[in-house]
């Protein structure tokens, strides 16, 4: 094991590669290819008895492991929705896992969870969210989702006088849960693994985008949680929160928002109306590794009743500093345990400032509009209102759809997801990388439109 000299000519060696590979991201096929895929399956071996040098280890990682990722870090990865770690927060990053800090409790780890409370500050004043709300940083937008309805969860058996975390849900009052006909999928699991239930749920229908129909909305009556939804995962539409909160505020009904990355948009002043009347809902949901462009994993839950989120997700034990003065971190996740993620948030806001995340969503917005535009110039249908960082497209029907696809993929230089959007096929478009530029939009266009072209004749 490395110490002294050992662990500098590790460490320098680790930072080595890591630099090599950041600096060919951009120009490598962003697939990898089948022979680097096929070799991955090296590292399928028995148990070592014995050790194997520090060094080794290292260099088999990258030997047989960077060939086969893709360059998802790299400008032309457009798949799901993904962020390409701003380098300073590779860096903070690195540091901060070389802390090694536990940020459980903050009297242990006083630097690191100070760290979350400052990025949890900018961020609510970023997001224009209400001064004294709580946060929880966790996984991603899966867990930020279960941790926000979790306290949802608690207010609303509360306010009818049970105690749900006491007596869980067996024999509890009917609780009414809205959803839409568009909401994530992580959501349902999120009501799953609270015991609500994935499909015991009323929905609400959408307009052509995939926005809640507030004219359309379900009645509301008795103890009610609503999922909205800010960025629709294919079309980048938002729900009318505003209007729905209108809706709900009378009737003491819980709004969470999902905004694993629309929430951004409230960042850009140029694109904030679409997160207008966000801040009367009570809880949100946010993704930093997708458009905050910080290593994964990193998810947010802001929750406006603190109270309520810490009833949800804070425990006693003797052995523990569960009695401070300071907000303890653990009394608001559901892990004990975890890494340092707020430093990661937190060095990305330092780092970009208000204006550099503004510029960085309104960046990623106007390259998405270029895909659009020189589609649709092109003659393909593009399929949604762009008024995000999503695009979605159809070259024809579904089998060319998915033959396109499939050779986009291939070609490697850039890679495009496909979905289904209202029964047709569509390839999807997702522009939430830092790092790419105008011309990476054009390079890649070019390579699309040669591949439609060819694959329609
Ligand atoms: C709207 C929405 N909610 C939730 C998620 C899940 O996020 P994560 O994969 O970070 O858990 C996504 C992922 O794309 C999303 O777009």
């Amino acid at each position: 094991m490395a110490k002294g000299s050992d662990l500098r000519i590790l460490l320098d060696d680790a930072a080595r590669r890591a630099i090599d590979y950041r600096e060919t991201a951009s120009e490598r096929h962003v697939a990898p290819s089948p022979d680097a895929v096929d070799d991955v399956e090296k590292f399928v071996e028995p148990l070592p008895e014995a050790g194997t040098d520090d060094r080794e280890v290292l260099a088999m990682l990258d030997r047989l492991g960077s060939p086969a990722t893709v360059a998802m870090t790299g400008p032309r990865y457009f798949g799901f929705v993904i962020g390409g770690s701003l380098p300073v927060t590779v860096a903070t990053n690195w540091l901060s896992t070389a802390w090694d800090q536990n940020v459980g409790m903050h009297e242990v780890t006083p630097a690191t969870s100070t760290l979350e409370r400052v990025a949890m500050d900018w961020m609510i004043e970023l997001f224009g969210l209400p001064a004294n709300s709580a946060a929880s940083f966790v996984t991603g937008a899966t867990v930020a989702n279960f941790t926000a309805l979790a306290a949802a969860r608690h207010r609303v058996f509360a306010d009818i006088g049970w105690n749900v975390e006491a007596d869980g849900l067996i024999g509890a009052p009917p609780v009414t849960i809205i959803v839409s006909e568009e909401t994530h999928p992580t959501v349902f699991k999120s009501l799953g693994l609270l015991g609500f239930g994935r499909n015991r749920v009323v929905r609400a229908a959408v307009d052509s985008q995939g926005s809640i129909d507030a004219k359309r909305f379900p009645a509301i009556d008795g103890p009610t949680i609503i999922c909205t939804q800010a960025g629709n995962v294919n079309t980048g539409a938002f729900d009318p929160v505003g209007d729905i909160c209108d809706l709900a505020k009378p009737k003491g009904a819980w709004v969470h928002v999902d905004g694993a990355f629309g929430l951004w948009a409230a960042a850009s002043p140029d694109r904030a109306h679409l997160c207008s009347g966000f801040a009367t809902a009570d809880s949100w949901a946010t993704d930093a590794h997708k458009w905050l462009n910080v290593p994964y994993d990193s998810g947010v839950a802001f929750v406006r009743d603190a109270a309520s989120l810490q009833s949800a997700m804070a425990i006693k034990a003797d052995y523990l500093m569960t009695e401070t003065a300071y907000r303890n971190p653990s009394d608001f996740t559901p892990e004990l345990s975890r890494r340092a993620r707020g430093v990661d948030v937190w060095a990305a806001l330092k780092s970009l400032g208000r204006q550099g995340v503004a510029e960085m969503i309104d960046r990623c917005c106007s390259n998405a509009r270029r895909f659009a535009d020189g589609l649709s110039a092109a003659g393909y249908e593009v399929l949604n209102k762009v008024v995000l960082n999503q695009v979605l497209v159809s070259f024809g029907d579904d089998a060319t759809n998915r033959r396109i696809i499939d050779h986009i993929q291939k070609d490697g230089t850039c890679w495009c997801g496909v979905t289904v959007w209202q029964q047709k096929t569509a390839m999807r478009i997702s522009v939430c990388n830092w790092s790419t530029t105008e011309e990476d939009v054009d390079r890649s266009l070019d390579a699309i439109l040669a591949i439609a072209a060819r694959e329609r004749q």
